[in-house]
């Protein structure tokens, strides 16, 4: 598995729920996992690495030592409060950070690898990097939040047309 990079198709397509709950979908989130972690990332996204599902993975502990790795499947965001500006990145748009505006606490609705449905309160910045890789399973990226001109920018750097 590879990262895709911004220009990639299957970074802009609508990705399918995940329906089979088996050691596969297991053992997808622990090689995931590792590529997270291998590139530096808090995030990743089953597009990301060119699988079309709705299925991220999320590490945090750069940030909050007490996170442990964590897997989403079809991940749904039942209700949103608050706003906040933080900045972000994405393995996918190498070496652009840039603020965005978000909601600040998330209610979460989503499946544990073995199938377990959960709901969770989700605020900081683990709201803000689901939001993120939610986002992704709908074929947006975080700098579609970005102004006209830093868009220009960003789209003449990856040679986008
Ligand atoms: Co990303």
């Amino acid at each position: 598995m590879k990262i895709r990079i911004i220009g990639d198709d299957i970074l802009r397509q609508v990705a399918s729920e995940v329906d089979e709950f088996d050691d596969k979908l297991v053992r997808l989130g622990e090689e995931m996992i590792d590529i997270m972690h291998d590139s530096d990332g808090i995030g990743l996204a089953a597009p990301q690495v060119g699988i079309s599902r709705r299925f991220l993975v999320i590490d945090i502990s750069p940030l909050e030592e007490e996170a442990e790795p964590m897997v989403f499947v079809n991940p749904v965001i039942i209700e949103s409060m608050g706003e906040c500006t933080l900045e972000e990145g994405c393995l996918s748009v190498p070496e652009v950070h840039e603020d965005v505006t978000r909601p600040e606490e998330i209610l979460l609705k989503y499946y544990t690898p073995t199938g377990e449905a959960k709901t969770e309160k989700y605020s900081g910045w683990m709201s803000r990097v689901l939001q993120h890789e939610i986002d992704h399973l709908n074929g947006i990226l975080f700098v579609d939040y970005l102004s006209p001109i830093k868009k220009k920018l960003i789209a003449s750097r990856f040679s986008l047309t």
